[in-house]
């Protein structure tokens, strides 16, 4: 096994076709606006700048990484399954840079000007193989159907007999999801984001990204909408800034590509740091909260050199894609 290597099983196309149609139905509507299945609930999309480090290890030398170079970027926050902020989830932090030249990977949009990053506030993702996460997402997307569109007898059933098999056929799965999804946080500012998953850094080298809030941590809110009213209310008084680096992959057992339950660094890879994300001083709008909803996130929004790996990562590209088209074909104006 090299480093950055991929293994990719012969039946993955069909199990990312399943995983597509069972995505598909997560959407949810909340008046006009068509909701993302996951990461649903924004707390906000702040304006920022990232500026790469002058003095960059020119290893590291790739793509967006750029020493002195600086890029405008959106950043939108979120909680991966809640609506009420007060409890345990997981959350999201979504980084766009603008203005970045060069055809990305991303079908159909690759002229587009942007390069995403995407990460949680959690170093692990929690299964192991796409046969894990399928099984595991048969059984959890009633649960979510009921969350979001309402009780009928119907629903009641369904999520009961998929808590029911969570709890009895998959139960190792339901706790590793537990632990990724087990804090209260009292504001986006305060956190360590992962990508969890493997992106290559020029050629045979993998890397994991890493954003570290240098925000001093509130305690866990005690508001519904507490992590947006902190948010704001942080820009609102000064800038936040974020110290954005990588995790390089020097030991390809233990640090493995596929695996993103497998956190790199506990396992000997260390972190560098290439970039501070600013977040300047700014007030909330209406028509940033309207981006936060239309606004379309991929792991292959990115330049080559940037490339996504592993399973989870393959699958993202088509899921997000489809996504994002039906919120934009769903959603109405006004
Ligand atoms: C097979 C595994 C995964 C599936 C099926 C999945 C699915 C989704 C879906 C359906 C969305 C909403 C997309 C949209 O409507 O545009 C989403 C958003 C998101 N996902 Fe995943 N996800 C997976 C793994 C991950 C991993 C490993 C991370 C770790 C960083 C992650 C982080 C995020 C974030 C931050 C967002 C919100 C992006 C935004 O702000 O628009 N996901 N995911």
């Amino acid at each position: 096994m090299m480093l950055a290597q991929e293994t990719i099983p012969p039946d993955e196309a069909l199990a990312i076709e399943r995983l597509l149609r069972a995505n598909l139905k997560t959407v949810w509507m909340a008046g006009k606006t068509a909701k993302r299945g996951q990461h649903g609930k924004h707390h906000g999309l702040a304006e920022g700048t990232f500026r790469i480090r002058d003095d960059l290890p020119a290893s590291l030398a790739h793509g967006v990484f750029q020493p002195g170079q600086s890029y405008r970027c959106l950043v939108r926050f979120s909680n991966g399954e809640q609506l009420d902020d007060r409890e345990e989830d997981v959350r999201g932090m979504a980084i766009k840079l603008l203005d970045v030249g060069g055809t990305k990977l991303l079908p159909g949009r690759g002229d587009r000007p942007e390069q995403d990053f995407l990460l949680i506030d959690s170093p692990t993702y929690f299964t192991a193989t796409m046969a894990d996460y399928l099984a595991f997402n048969r059984h959890f997307t009633p649960l979510q159907d009921l969350r979001r569109n309402g009780r009928t007898p119907g629903r009641l059933l369904r999520a009961a007999w998929g808590l029911a098999m969570l709890g009895v056929c998959h139960r190792d799965t339901l706790k590793a999801a537990q632990r990724m999804a087990g804090r209260r946080v009292g504001s986006p500012l305060a956190l360590r984001y992962h990508s969890t998953t493997p992106y290559l850094l020029g050629p045979g080298q993998a890397v994991k990204y890493k954003a570290i809030g240098q925000t001093p941590d509130p305690g866990p809110t005690q508001e519904v909408d507490g992590l947006c009213g902190a948010l704001w209310t942080a820009l609102g008084q000064g800038p936040a800034s974020f110290d954005f680096g990588v995790v390089v992959q020097d030991d390809p057992a233990a640090q493995p590509i596929e695996d993103p339950t497998v956190d790199w660094e506990e396992n000997g890879a260390r972190f560098t740091p290439v970039a501070t994300l600013t977040l300047p001083q700014q007030e909330n709008a209406a028509d940033k909260d309207a981006l936060a909803e239309t606004l379309r996130f991929n792991p292959w929004m990115s330049l080559p050199d940037h490339r996504p790996l592993g399973y989870i990562n393959r699958a993202r590209r088509e899921v997000y894609r489809a996504m994002a088209d039906l919120r934009q074909r769903k959603t109405r104006p006004g």
